[in-house]
C-alpha cells in the first residue's frame, strides 16, 4: 500500500490535468484537525489551469472518490480537505512503516535522473575551518536526501588544488624549506604538516610585501608547475596528499564521503577548448590587456585569462561544468557554496548561457549564509579575536568534550561507551545546528545552546530516539506481538500517524528545494508531538491489547526518527 498522499495526488491528476506540476509535494496540514487530515491547496493548479482556486477545489471534491480508507472529501474555499477513516488509516500507515523498515520514506521521484552535488571543495595546504562546515554538511545531507528520493547522485569534491597561490607556496618551499625542515622527513613525522605549509604561505606573503620581486619568482614557479616540471609537480603532489589525508580525518568524523574528488588542477588541459570556442564565437573580448566575456548590464564581465596568459578560478569553473555535463548528463547540478560567491556563479552560468549551453539552466548555486563565532560577546565570521581561523577539528573536539560532561551529568552509568556517545552527541549537535535553520540564514555558533537537551537540538532528537528504544526494551514484548494499530484513536495518536504518513513527501520536498531544514523541522515536530502524547498517555499499561498497539506506534516512530537522523548525518543512539 502506497502513502495515502500519493494516491490522492494521483487521483487529483486524473480529475484535473496538472501538466508538469508534481502534486504530491503541495499538500498541507489543515489548521484544525476537525476539518480533515490532509489539505490540498489549489493555488498552483489555478495558475496552470487558469481557473479560480475555489472552482478547482469544488471540481475535485465533487468527483468520485472510491478509496475505502477515505471518509470525506470537502471543498473549503481554495482548499480540498480529506478526512481519513481512523482505523484503516492507522493500520495502513503502521504496516507500511514496519514492512519498509529503515527504507521507509524512500521514493522513486528521482528515478532515472542524475544529480551532481558539488560540496565542501576546500583549498589544499590549509585546514578545514569552521566555515567549511556548512558546505560540507549541507552537501552531504543533500546527497542523502536525493538518494532517498531515488535519484542517482554524484557526490563531488571540487578540490582547490590549482592557481597562482601554489606558485607562491612552491617559491616559499624553495626559499625557506630547509630552514623549516621540509627537506628532511618532517612532513611525515610532524603531527600537523598542513600547519607547516600554512606557515610557509604566510611567511612568503609578508615577504612579498617588502620585496615585490618575489612575486615574479612565485609566478615562475607556477609556470613550472603548469609545464610539468618534476620538482614542482612532486612537491605540489606532496602538499595535495598531505592535505587530503588531513581532510579525510575530519570527513570521517562527520560521516561525509565523496564519489569523486576532482581538483581544479584536472581542468588545466581542458580549458583551452572552451576558451577557443569563446574566441571563435566572438564572445571573448580584450579588456585592459586581459580577456573577458561580457555579460548582462548589471553583471560585470567574467575574467577568462589574465594579462600574463594565466587562467583563473572562473575559467576552471567553465571547463568543469562542461566536463560534468559531458560525463553525467545531469538533470540538476548543485554547487553548495556560500552566498558570498553568488556573483561568481551568476557570471559562470551567464557565460555558459551565452554559449547556448542547454544545460546552463540546470545549474544551481545552492547558497547558504555564514557561520558566526562568538568572540568576547560579538558575533563574527569564523575567526578568533586575534584573527586566527577556527579549525573545524577543534570545534568538533570542544563539542565532544562538552557533550561528555552534559551526558555524564544526566547518566553517569554509561561505562566505556561514553566516549563513543560523547562523539556522536557532540558532533551531532554541531551538525544539527547547521541543518536546522533555513540554509540562506546565518548561523550563530553557540555550543552550549546546541548541546541543550531541552531546545530544538540534535541531542534532543537523539534523546527522543533513546526514549523510544527504552520504551521498547522495557516492555519486553517482542515486535512480532505488537498490535496493528487499529486501537489508536486518541487525537495525539492520529497526529503522530499523520506525521509518519508525510515522511516521504518531506524528504522529496527537501531534496527538490535543496532545503535540509525541511527535514530537521519535521523531525522536531515529530519529537514534539510525541512528547505531548507521552505526557498525556501511558504506553505500557495494564491494558495488554492497547499496550501492544501503542508499542507498534513507538516502533514506527523509532524507525522514522532513526532514518531521518541518519539522513541528517546524526547517529540514532540507543543509549545516552
Ligand atoms: N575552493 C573554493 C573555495 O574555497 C570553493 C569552490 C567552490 N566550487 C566551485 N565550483 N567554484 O572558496
Amino acid at each position: 500500500m502506497r502513502p495515502y498522499q500519493r494516491q490522492i495526488a494521483e487521483r487529483i491528476a486524473e480529475i484535473v490535468d496538472p501538466g508538469d506540476l508534481d502534486l504530491s509535494s503541495l499538500f498541507s496540514v489543515p489548521p484544525d484537525s476537525t476539518l480533515g487530515d490532509l489539505a490540498f491547496p489549489c493555488f498552483q493548479l489555478a495558475r496552470t489551469l487558469k481557473e479560480a482556486p475555489p472552482r478547482i477545489a469544488e471540481r475535485i471534491a465533487e468527483a468520485a472518490w472510491e478509496f475505502p480508507w477515505l471518509a470525506e472529501v470537502v471543498a473549503a474555499g481554495p482548499y480540498v480537505n480529506f478526512l481519513y477513516d481512523s482505523g484503516a488509516f492507522s493500520r495502513d500507515v503502521l504496516a507500511r512503516v514496519i514492512a519498509a523498515g529503515e527504507a521507509f520514506g524512500t521514493s522513486d521521484v528521482g528515478e532515472g535522473k542524475t544529480v551532481v552535488v558539488e560540496f565542501s571543495s576546500p583549498n589544499i595546504a590549509k585546514h578545514l575551518a569552521v566555515h567549511h562546515l556548512r558546505s560540507t554538511m549541507l552537501g552531504q545531507v543533500m546527497v542523502n536526501l536525493l538518494r532517498a528520493s531515488g535519484y542517482s547522485v554524484v557526490a563531488l569534491n571540487h578540490l582547490g588544488d590549482w592557481g597562482t597561490n601554489f606558485g607562491k607556496l612552491l617559491a616559499a618551499w624553495e626559499r625557506y624549506g630547509e630552514e623549516e625542515g621540509l627537506e628532511d622527513s618532517l612532513i611525515e613525522t610532524s603531527d600537523d604538516p598542513v600547519a607547516l605549509f600554512n606557515k610557509l604561505y604566510v611567511r612568503i606573503n609578508s615577504e612579498i610585501e617588502t620585496d615585490p620581486q618575489l612575486e615574479e619568482t612565485a609566478r615562475a614557479w607556477f609556470r613550472k608547475l603548469e609545464a610539468g616540471d618534476p620538482v614542482a609537480r612532486e612537491r605540489w603532489q606532496r602538499i595535495r596528499d598531505v592535505s587530503w589525508a588531513r581532510f579525510e580525518k575530519v570527513y570521517k568524523r562527520l560521516g561525509v564521503s565523496f564519489d569523486e574528488v576532482i581538483g581544479e588542477s584536472f581542468y588545466e588541459d581542458k580549458m583551452p577548448e572552451i576558451i577557443d570556442e569563446l574566441a571563435k564565437t566572438g564572445l571573448l573580448v580584450e579588456s585592459e590587456g586581459a580577456e573577458v566575456v561580457a555579460l548582462e548590464e548589471e553583471i560585470p564581465p567574467l575574467l577568462i585569462r589574465k594579462r600574463d596568459g594565466s587562467t583563473l578560478y572562473g575559467t576552471r569553473d567553465l571547463a568543469s561544468a562542461e566536463y560534468r555535463w559531458g560525463r553525467w548528463q545531469f538533470s540538476r547540478a548543485l554547487y553548495v557554496v556560500d552566498a558570498g560567491q553568488g556573483l561568481h556563479f551568476r557570471q559562470v552560468f551567464g557565460v555558459l548561457r551565452r554559449l547556448g549551453r542547454s544545460y546552463a539552466d540546470r545549474l544551481e548555486h545552492t547558497e547558504f549564509g555564514i557561520m558566526r563565532m562568538n568572540v568576547d560577546g560579538q558575533w563574527i565570521k569564523g575567526r578568533t579575536r586575534k584573527g586566527q581561523i577556527v579549525l573545524l577539528e577543534d570545534v568538533l573536539d570542544d563539542a565532544t568534550a562538552l557533550a561528555r560532561e552534559v551526558v555524564l551529568r544526566k547518566n553517569p552509568d554509561l561505562g566505556d561507551s561514553i566516549e563513543e556517545i560523547a562523539e556522536a552527541v557532540g558532533v551531532g549537535a554541531v551538525v544539527f545546528s547547521d541543518m536546522k535553520a533555513r540554509r540562506g540564514r546565518d548561523v550563530n555558533f553557540d555550543l552550549e545552546k546546541f548541546l541543550s537537551f531541552e531546545g530544538e537540538t540534535g541531542p534532543y532528537l537523539q534523546y527522543t530516539h533513546v526514549r523510544f528504544c527504552g520504551i521498547l526494551r522495557k516492555s519486553e514484548i517482542d515486535s512480532s506481538d505488537h498490535g496493528d494499530g487499529s486501537l489508536l484513536v486518541e487525537a495525539e495518536e492520529k497526529a503522530l500517524l499523520l506525521c509518519l504518513d508525510r515522511f516521504d513527501t518531506v524528504i522529496a520536498r527537501a531534496a527538490l528545494e535543496a532545503e535540509p531544514s525541511i527535514l530537521s523541522q519535521y523531525l522536531l515536530d515529530l519529537a514534539g508531538e510525541f512528547n505531548a502524547y507521552y505526557a498525556k498517555h501511558r504506553i505500557i499499561s495494564d491494558d495488554g491489547d492497547l499496550t501492544r498497539h501503542r508499542l507498534s506506534l513507538i516502533d514506527a516512530l523509532r524507525v522514522v526518527l532513526s532514518r531521518g537522523l541518519r539522513i541528517l548525518c546524526l547517529e540514532p543512539l540507543e543509549r545516552m
